[in-house]
């Protein structure tokens, strides 16, 4: 369960080197190599068997520390199958995850529990439904795209309660790699998108007027603190304006084809009762599905303002 490490911790050395300063190849291929080298080839490197996710041990925590640091994302696989709301954040706290984002939608707790529920799903944007209170598919997407920055979702936890009869897979890839990937290709798109005005999330109207104002800001970001990458994006088409220039539009082209492609870096699994996600703000998205009317799908979603340090 442990995990012998005595090379650097991939993110401490990319935080501390400038890795995602465009103008610091050097540290970038250094980092970068550490990466690739580390980086998990399968989905089941992902899973770490914990006996309670409330009280994980210490070797547990630690071997969900080392998925997270090499892929911005941890799978937990436990016996503990009952609805406890507690759970997530009892693991969170285990994790330095404190703050809870404040959702409207979610119960107060902070925890929002995803399954279909007419009421909230007919709640949404232009009086269509708020996807994740539906059985449809859900495109691929960070946590709070929509926020203003200084509600940045930093990590979430996501825990399955009751899995689907057929389909609500989740597919995640690691916003680090869709980082590699472009820099790769192009480092003028890594800069499109680092601008402050990369993408724009237009205002939302309410029946009371504005219920949400525009939200304009750069894909990637670098944290100043942990000197971390963030990523804020959305592959919706609607509802969303990308900055007019060749280079943006190029780049959101790129990741579309990136995210749609099932390359090495794109992970898919089925969540079952127990288990869960843990991590980053990862890219992500969902498929379909189909309930059982009598143990309907159930999931437990805990998004914060912290970020686990790794
Ligand atoms: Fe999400």
């Amino acid at each position: 369960m442990t995990t012998l490490c005595l090379e650097p911790r991939v993110e401490r050395a990319a935080a501390a080197s400038g890795a995602f300063d465009l103008g610091n190849d050097v540290a970038y291929r250094r980092w970068r190599e550490l990466k690739l080298r580390r980086q998990p080839r399968d989905v089941d490197d992902l899973i770490v068997d914990v006996s309670d996710p409330r009280q994980p041990s210490a070797a547990e925590r630690d071997a969900l520390l080392d998925r997270i640091a090499r892929a911005s994302i941890a799978v937990y696989r436990s016996p503990v199958t009952a609805a406890d709301k507690t759970l997530p954040v009892r693991l969170g706290a285990h994790l330095g995850l404190h703050r809870l984002d404040a959702n409207w939608l979610a119960d107060e707790d902070g925890i929002s529990p995803i399954a279909v529920d007419p009421g909230r799903g007919e709640a949404g944007e232009g009086g269509g439904a708020y996807i994740p209170y539906t059985s449809h598919a859900i495109n691929w997407h960070t946590d709070g795209y929509y926020h203003p920055p200084q509600r940045r979702i930093e990590a979430m936890i996501l825990h399955c309660v009751r899995d689907a009869a057929e389909g609500g897979d989740n597919l995640l890839m690691d916003h680090e790699q869709a980082y590699i990937a472009l820099r790769d290709a192009d480092p003028r798109w890594v800069r499109a998108l680092m601008a402050n005005d990369a993408m724009v999330i237009p205002a939302r109207q309410g029946e009371a007027g504005v219920a949400r104002v525009a939200q304009a800001g750069p894909v990637f970001s670098v944290d100043d603190d942990s000197g971390a990458l963030h990523m804020r994006y959305t592959a919706r088409t609607r509802s969303i304006e990308w900055k007019d220039d060749a280079a943006t539009r190029d780049a959101a082209a790129f990741l579309r084809e990136l995210l749609g492609r099932n390359g090495p870096q794109r992970f898919g699994l089925r969540l079952q009762s127990g288990m869960g996600l843990v991590g980053h703000n990862l890219l992500h998205a969902r498929s379909a599905f189909v309930d059982d009317a009598a143990r309907p799908r159930l999931l437990y979603r805990a998004r914060y303002l912290d970020r686990i340090r790794v």
